[in-house]
């Protein structure tokens, strides 16, 4: 059944969180009611500029409000985990912001502590709300572009690292660098427009060649940077995925690289009756997408007029709707948690040297199997 009120929400997280403010702003199904996060002033502005009559500092002070019945967890990598299993078990639905968690040991704790609660768990792949992307998925399920074999999935940024020496670099608070950060979106880009295939095998390999002498930092952003400090993560990542079909996925991800890509990400599908390209060259939104193909023989190239879409806005639309409505979650905490294993047995394969299983690297902890965690 369809409820008309507004669902009562707290952002945990004032950096990336203002996206969760600005993609609810626009929802009349949204009240956030409370925000988090240590760094105070930035957080105090925020609540201003938006509206939010509650400030808390930790997070558990968020969570332990009565009011808040669903958080989003806008936080460093290493505290998906213990946040969103805390608002989970206060009873709250939440979104995390991805990667669900840096390990696949996390993130199926996660799922299932939501199963337990029986909560709503999403991930936010923000990149699903774009034109672009929603174009792709509609035109390969009616199957036009016939059958998919081959999809290259990239983001590849010149000079990017974000938060040098803070916790991005740091492999225990991030669990890795470009891959987990910026390869994740567009690996979620890949699996769900060709409808969640499932991976079999990975070769990989990682590089770190600019962050550890201190090069390729994020220019003009809001990141600090901490001089002296380790840098302990990749970044550039470079994978070779085959699927229990014949389909084979290639993924980059570079946060630092000589290269001529400034802060592009993209997505190429080859299939036997077409292919499609999206290549967003510094966020774009609109001209980004083609399709290929042919009439009578010749090449055809066909540009699709694109609308620009808030990305968080759509996700956290999605979301509201699951928890308020009953439909299911997408993007799901299961997608989320599919999309770390693969990161991870990426890293293994890196580590190796060599082609990995992507079970290897199972902990055997399956959720409540048949059991569906509502999303
Ligand atoms: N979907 C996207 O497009 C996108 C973009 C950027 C970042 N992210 C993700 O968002 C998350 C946060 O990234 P960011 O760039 O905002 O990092 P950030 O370092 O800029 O901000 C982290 C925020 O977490 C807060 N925080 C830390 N410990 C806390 C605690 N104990 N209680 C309450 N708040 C706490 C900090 O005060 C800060 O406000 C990461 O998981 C990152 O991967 C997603």
């Amino acid at each position: 059944m369809t409820e008309q009120r507004q669902l009562r929400i707290g952002v945990i997280g004032c950096g990336v969180g203002m996206l969760h403010l600005q993609g609810f702003a626009g929802n009349p199904r949204a009240e956030v009611v409370a925000i988090a996060g240590l760094d105070e002033e930035r957080c105090h502005e925020l609540a201003k500029q938006f509206g939010v009559p509650n400030v808390y500092r930790d997070y558990q002070e968020l969570i332990a409000d009565p009011a808040v019945e669903a958080v989003t967890v806008a936080v460093p990598n290493i505290l998906h985990f213990p946040v969103a299993l805390a608002a989970l078990e206060a009873g709250k639905h939440v979104m995390v912001e991805k990667p669900l968690a840096p390990t696949s040991q996390e993130g199926q704790k996660i799922i299932d502590a939501a199963y337990r609660a029986s909560r709503v768990l999403g991930v936010v792949f923000n990149r699903r709300g774009r034109h672009d992307v929603q174009i792709v998925k509609r035109e390969v399920e009616r199957g036009n572009l016939g059958e998919i074999y081959h999809a290259r999935a990239f983001w590849m940024r010149r000079s990017g690292i974000p938060g040098l020496g803070t916790w991005f670099t740091s492999k225990e608070m991030a669990g890795g660098g470009p891959l987990i950060d910026l390869g994740v979106h567009v690996i979620d880009m890949a699996l769900w427009v060709l409808g969640n295939p499932t991976a079999r095998c990975v070769s990989a390999t990682t590089y770190a060649k600019l962050g550890p002498k201190g090069r390729g930092q994020w220019q003009g952003g809001r990141f600090t940077i901490a001089p002296g400090k380790v840098y302990e993560v990749e970044d550039f990542a470079t994978a070779f995925i085959r699927f229990d079909s014949d389909l084979t996925l290639q993924v980059d991800a570079a946060w630092a690289a000589y290269t001529g890509h400034g802060d592009d990400f993209g997505l190429s599908l080859l299939g036997d009756n077409g292919g499609a390209e999206i290549h967003a060259k510094d966020y774009a939104q609109t001209g980004t997408l083609r399709f290929f193909g042919e009439i009578d023989g010749m090449p055809t190239v066909t540009e699709p007029r694109l609308l620009e879409r808030h990305g968080h806005g759509e996700v956290f639309r999605q979301f509201i709707e699951s928890v308020l409505d009953g439909t299911p979650m997408s993007p799901s905490g299961e997608e989320g948690l599919d999309r770390v294993r693969l990161i991870e047995a990426i890293y293994r394969s890196a580590e190796l040297g060599r082609e990995v299983e992507v079970g290897e690297l199972d902990h055997g902890t399956q959720s409540a199997a048949g059991e569906e965690v509502r999303r």
